[in-house]
């Protein structure tokens, strides 16, 4: 029988240590390596010691055939795209990360790629593969912020026949609440600056898959682009990895808690959190994801100066931009995130200035439910 997850999130992975006895991995600080070597290495762009031993921790999460890293969750997306062509269509789900919308159409449009922007949530946009046969479908699922929950199984029931890879941005979830290559994904990726890391020290992209052809050209995109993270970036991640899942018990207990909590309150519009009744794809995300996540978003009645202040009054949970770690964070995405974005689009995605994004940590429950009372009497 093969080890449980939390064994393998431990020991999976060669150390390359030699006889030295180190229980942790060492890291490997340099850029070339002697011709003719037994591990194969020559180039530290083109691999490294301290990549392969995070390659293999993350297939084996994945429960995968091949895993590459890379220096962050936008250069495992710049990656992927590079292996587009001019006049190559991508459809992609309207509520993505908005960096990499970012590159889509500030930066891979100027080589002509085209996007196209779906709700992924509307069964139209099944017609529209059919219609289109694009040549790669681009999801995330949850979305970032809304928490859109997006039936793989169903897109990859339609694209599969019709060849078309579908990369899934699994940052969010993690391949312990939800395995896009299961449900018939080509590429999971994921931004493992987030969950996987988990305490906000380090930079890092992987990208997942079961498809020889896809893997290889992951291994050129990381050489040939530059796209490779630091050997001690994926020594961090890989000792971050270890706790991944006690750390994720934790923040999913806490955010449930926390998003019943907001959901009872007089100024809360709604809460959404994937395995509650009340979110709009439940049936979905129950049927998808092991657990709820731990990411809470939740929409105010109240202005954008109020919310901003509620934010701010916040004594654990940082008002900061990232997600995933062992500290609480709050976003507040019309100020932050989606400053940029015009109202108009904003409006169209449902992002408005009551709306917030809690990144649940670690910290005990009763010290964040306790903060959160005190700072909603604001708008009392
Ligand atoms: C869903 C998602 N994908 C990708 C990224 C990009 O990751 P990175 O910041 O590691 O480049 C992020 C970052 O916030 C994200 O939230």
């Amino acid at each position: 029988m093969s080890e449980g997850l939390s064994t393998r999130v431990i020991h999976h992975g060669e150390s390359f240590a030699g006889d030295t006895g180190t229980v942790m991995p060492p890291i490997f600080p340099t850029s070339t390596f002697a011709h003719g070597n037994a591990g194969g290495f020559d180039y530290t762009r083109s691999g490294n010691p301290n990549f392969r031993i995070l390659d293999s921790v993350l297939a084996s999460v994945e429960g995968c055939a091949h895993a590459t890293v890379f220096a962050s969750g936008v250069s495992a997306i710049t990656a992927v795209v590079s292996q587009l062509k001019q006049g190559d269509l991508v459809l992609c789900e309207e509520n993505l990360y908005g960096c990499t919308v970012r590159l889509f159409e500030q930066v891979f449009a100027k080589f002509g790629l085209k996007t196209a922007w779906v709700d992924f949530t509307q069964p139209a946009a099944l017609e529209q593969i059919q219609a289109q046969t694009p040549a790669m479908v681009w999801l995330e699922s949850p979305t970032n912020p809304l928490l859109k929950v997006i039936d793989l199984e169903a897109v990859c029931a339609i694209t599969q026949p019709l060849g078309i890879p579908v990369v899934v941005d699994n940052t969010f979830a993690t391949a312990l609440v939800q395995r896009p290559l299961d449900l018939g994904a080509t590429l999971s990726l994921t931004s493992t600056t987030k969950y996987i890391n988990g305490h906000s020290d380090a930079l890092g992209g992987a990208v997942c898959t079961n498809d020889h052809e896809w893997h290889q050209k992951m291994v050129f995109s990381q050489k040939a682009l530059g796209l490779q993270p630091s050997p001690f970036d994926c020594w961090l991640i890989t000792r971050g990895i270890k706790t991944l899942p006690l750390r994720l018990k934790q923040q999913m207990a806490n955010a449930a808690a926390l998003a019943d909590q907001l959901a009872d309150h007089a100024k809360v519009n709604w809460v959404r959190y994937p395995h509650r009744s009340d979110h709009p794809q439940h049936q979905v995300a129950t049927r998808q994801m092991r657990a709820g996540g731990a990411i809470v978003t939740v929409s105010f009645n109240a202005c954008q100066e109020q919310t901003y202040a509620l934010c701010k009054q916040l004594r654990w949970f940082t008002m900061a931009e990232s997600l995933g770690g062992i500290e609480s964070l709050i976003c507040h995405p019309a100020t932050m995130t989606h400053a940029a974005v015009s109202a108009e689009v904003k409006a169209k995605l449902g992002i408005d200035d009551g709306l917030v994004r809690f990144s649940v940590g670690c910290e005990d429950l009763a010290d964040l439910q306790a903060d959160l009372e005190q700072a909603l009497e604001l708008l009392a």
